[in-house]
């Protein structure tokens, strides 16, 4: 039996049912109104309101720019639109790490100012009392671990992570502490494949994989580059299942001819 099937609203329950069911998980970035509508009417579980909209929405080359006023911007949009899906925001660089005093403050913001449904955050250890500050106050918390795009001036590159002993005992260890924690799922990036798989069967929780192979309880992506918006990334990892940054523009180029030739707009185009 699905349990996905007949839900009409995914909850954190939902998700460790899926988990325990052996059902897939789905997730997706969203940022704006319309292509939230899009997902959750397509039946994605999970609608991530991810800091990639510092690169794919404001153009920045990293996600720290972003701050928490715009994370929350993004965020209220999506929720209009979301009738099923659960809506996870990124908690953004600045607004968590160091003091979790600050950490509460801005999930507190995205919750109540936008209405979404859950936040994410990066990292272990380092954030411990900023996650347990959070989960204390009744906001559902999502783990991210393995590369963490905000701490790339401390990575250096996008690389694979854990692909040396001492980093993969650390992410373990850290995915570990944050199911402890109270956690309801994690989000592993860029890690090897049996590593990922490895966690997924040690853990409760659901794990979630973006180029972490298929060993997981679920796997995300940005929207973006699944539907070839973007087009310089291309990490292995990712399937791009349309090309609509070709096909965009394909359109574009037909209504601009249509308009300078003045074949657009018709007679029945018009009052
Ligand atoms: O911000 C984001 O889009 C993310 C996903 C890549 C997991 O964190």
């Amino acid at each position: 039996m699905s349990v996905n099937k007949d839900i009409k609203r995914v909850t954190t329950h939902v998700l460790q049912a899926m988990k325990e069911q052996g059902e897939k998980i789905t997730m997706l970035t969203a940022y704006d109104f319309s292509m939230a509508r899009i997902l959750d009417e397509a039946g994605i579980d999970v609608l991530l309101v991810g800091d990639s909209a510092s690169n794919v929405m404001a153009g920045h080359e990293t996600t720290l720019p972003i701050t928490l006023d715009q994370m929350i911007y993004h965020a209220s949009s999506v929720v209009r639109a979301v009738k099923r899906a659960l809506v996870v925001v990124d908690l953004p660089f600045g607004s968590y790490q160091g003091n979790s005093r600050t950490a509460l403050d801005s999930a507190i913001r995205i919750m109540k100012e936008s209405g979404a449904h859950a936040v994410k955050l990066e990292g272990g250890r380092e954030v411990e009392e900023s996650v347990r500050r959070i989960l204390s106050a009744g906001v559902p918390v999502m783990g991210h671990l393995g590369l963490t795009p905000q701490s790339i001036y401390k990575f250096g590159t996008y690389t694979v992570r854990a692909r040396e002993e001492a980093e993969a005992k650390k992410l373990i260890e850290d995915a570990q502490l944050l199911q402890d924690m109270g956690c309801f799922a994690i989000v592993l990036e860029k890690i090897p494949a049996r590593l990922a798989g490895q966690v997924a069967g040690k853990l409760y929780v659901p794990i979630i994989g973006i180029g972490a192979g298929g060993a997981v309880d679920g796997q995300v992506l940005v929207t973006h580059d699944m539907l070839g918006i973007t087009k310089d990334f291309q990490p292995r990892f990712l399937r791009r299942y349309l090309g609509l940054f070709d096909a965009i523009k394909e359109a574009a180029e037909h209504y601009a001819r249509d308009v300078r030739s003045r074949d657009f707009p018709n007679e029945k185009e018009q009052y």
